[in-house]
């Protein structure tokens, strides 16, 4: 059950001249409401005394969280010297850009990139997109770097106008689709790089709670999907989901190509809030959503969305999944295939949950198939999983 939450603001000084009115009003506040979390919005604070510090440290001590946020530097310094950031969440403010003189060089489907300078861009969300899910993006894009795959530096997070947004390293000027579209003689070559790089991410290994497991992912979108499913399909669902066997190795959770970008001969992993810790069936499941699935119901969506025709799409994907299993036969190629196509009727069933508003470029028909592919088949697929022998 979500905590109790209360909200208030701190602006000019809290010193000895009003903290004890600050504090009386506050305590107030948080016992009326039962309050168990104390959300201090700081942007106006100038100044905070021992005073002010010590009217936190008796909320804290009466045990209600406190989360402040908006910290000028001049405040965070005085929480960091006197150590009470240990005792509270402390978030400093976020530096403000303008991007008067900034080119829009692309649209993605949360947030706008624009060019700061020759090596940096900066991404920003749109309104909807909360501060909390921006912070996770930029950790993970931290972790991924750690790993060794080759992706962007991911600098801080800033205010522009009332959005948020992150600064990454510039990862070159093409994305993977645009170079595939621009130069079909490259086609094996490019085909060789990007399976390699899903295979690389793949095969990275991913500490226990580095990154969140995708069957909790997936279980979450399934609970979110109540519109649409039914509590029976839901239930069976979550089965097929346990059935998936566990691993330690990464995963992209969002692998095509406009999430790829070409940069002077190599590969750069972009868009890297969906990372997550599990089977690979599970990036290898989204990729045949984007690369297959989604042209099957509407093709202009996969040109305009990746920027390459549907057939280079279907060439991609079957190039991939030979460089994925190099050693495997024919008809081995063809089982793997099909259990990967099962499953990824999987994302069709809760597509809805995972990306709200598809439903306008899609129908419903995805979710009508999905069923149809999933229910009748739902303890053979489950079995097949549980074999675990697709990679
Ligand atoms: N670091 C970057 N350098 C260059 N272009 C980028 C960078 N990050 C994003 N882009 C461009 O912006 C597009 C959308 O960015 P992405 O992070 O994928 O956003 P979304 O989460 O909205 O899909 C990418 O397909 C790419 O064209
Ligand atoms: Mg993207």
């Amino acid at each position: 059950m979500a905590t109790k939450k209360l909200e208030v603001t701190l602006s000019g000084r809290l010193d000895t001249t009003n903290t004890a009115e600050w504090f009386e009003k506050v305590s107030a506040l948080i016992r009326d409401q039962s309050a168990e979390e104390l959300v201090i919005d700081c942007e106006g604070l100038e100044y905070i005394s021992s005073t002010g510090l010590r009217a936190l440290i008796t909320v804290v001590k009466s045990g209600c969280r406190v989360h402040c946020f908006g910290v000028s530097p001049t405040v965070y310094d005085i929480f960091e010297v006197t150590g009470l950031n240990t005792l509270m969440d402390v978030q400093k403010a976020f530096r403000r850009i303008h991007l008067d003189d900034s080119a829009l060089i692309a649209k993605g489907t949360v947030g706008m990139i624009y060019r700061l300078d020759e090596d940096r861009v900066v991404k920003v969300f749109n309104q909807k997109v909360t501060i909390d899910i921006i912070r996770r993006e930029r950790k993970y894009a931290q972790k991924v770097l750690l790993s060794g795959i080759p992706t962007v530096i991911s600098y801080d997070i800033v205010q522009v106008d009332d959005c948020y947004g992150i600064i990454f390293e510039m990862a070159g000027a093409e994305e993977f689709s645009r170079k595939l579209d621009r130069t079909p003689g490259m086609f094996d070559e490019l085909a060789a790089r990007y399976a390699g790089l899903l295979k690389q991410i793949n095969q990275t290994p991913v500490g226990k709670g580095d990154l969140p497991e995708a069957k909790e992912i997936y279980h979450g979108y399934v609970d979110a999907s109540s519109a649409f499913l039914s509590g029976a399909e839901k239930e069976a669902l979550h089965g097929l989901i346990d059935s998936v066997p566990d691993r330690d190795t990464m995963l992209h959770g969002d692998y095509h190509a406009n999430n790829v970008m070409y940069r002077e001969d190599e590969l750069m992993l972009i868009d890297l809030g969906d990372v997550s810790r599990g089977h690979p069936i599970f990036d290898l499941a989204g990729m045949y959503v984007s690369h297959i699935l989604v042209g099957s119901y509407q093709p202009a969506f996969i040109k305009a969305g990746m920027g390459i025709d549907t057939d280079v799409c279907r060439r991609l994907w079957d190039r991939v999944l030979r460089l994925y299993f190099p050693d495997e036969t024919e008809i081995g190629l063809k089982r793997k295939e099909d259990l990967i196509r099962r499953f990824a009727h999987l994302k069709l069933a809760i597509m809805y949950a995972i990306a709200p508003g598809l439903e306008n470029y899609l129908t419903w028909k995805p979710l009508e198939d999905a069923r149809a592919v999933l229910f009748p088949g739902l303890e053979a697929l489950k079995a097949d999983l549980e074999k675990d022998d697709l990679c």
